[in-house]
């Protein structure tokens, strides 16, 4: 099962397109080798938000609290994007305020608690990106725990 969900998450990682479009098609498979790009710092930081915030909603829906703590994000201000105008003006706001509450995550006891927090910060990675980068809010939208 843990293999298929790894799987499921590399091809998800290929799939990646940053600020593009919303579900680009893939080309037609041709060569059995995905172009990877390189991502950017902080396209790194946000693929790993992803993929931790996945793994929190997982553990969320059955019942459990996730104690997963990301270091990377804290630089989230500093990290080079994948072309300057992706972190214009008021960036660092919408920045300071999604790290306010992811910190709430990490102070829930009770999953209850956590679930909610976790959906506040999934407010918060949508309202940054509604400003700089609405490519990938459709796949943002599916971290909600309901
Ligand atoms: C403060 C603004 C901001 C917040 C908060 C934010 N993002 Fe992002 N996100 C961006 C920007 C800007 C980019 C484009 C980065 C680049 O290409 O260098 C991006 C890119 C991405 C990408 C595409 C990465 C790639 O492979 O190119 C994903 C997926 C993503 N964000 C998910 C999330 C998730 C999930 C959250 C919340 C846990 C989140 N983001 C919170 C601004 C933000």
């Amino acid at each position: 099962m843990h293999k298929i969900l790894t799987l499921a998450f590399i091809l998800g990682l290929v799939s990646l397109v940053s600020c593009g479009g919303p579900e680009q098609e893939p080309a037609p498979k041709k060569t059995w080798t995905p172009e990877l790009d390189q991502p950017s710092e902080l396209a790194q930081i946000m693929r790993d938000m992803h993929e931790e915030a996945t793994n929190r909603k997982n553990s969320l829906e059955q019942g459990q609290l996730d104690p997963a703590l990301s270091e990377t994000l804290f630089s989230m201000i500093t990290a080079h994007p994948t072309k300057p105008h992706m972190k214009g003006e008021g960036f660092e706001p919408y920045a300071k305020s999604f790290i306010g509450i992811y910190n709430q995550i990490h102070s829930a006891e009770e999953v209850g608690v956590q679930i909610q927090a976790h959906n506040n910060m999934v407010d918060a990675c949508i309202a940054c990106h509604t400003q700089f980068c609405d490519g990938p809010i459709s796949r943002i939208e599916k971290l909600y725990v309901r």
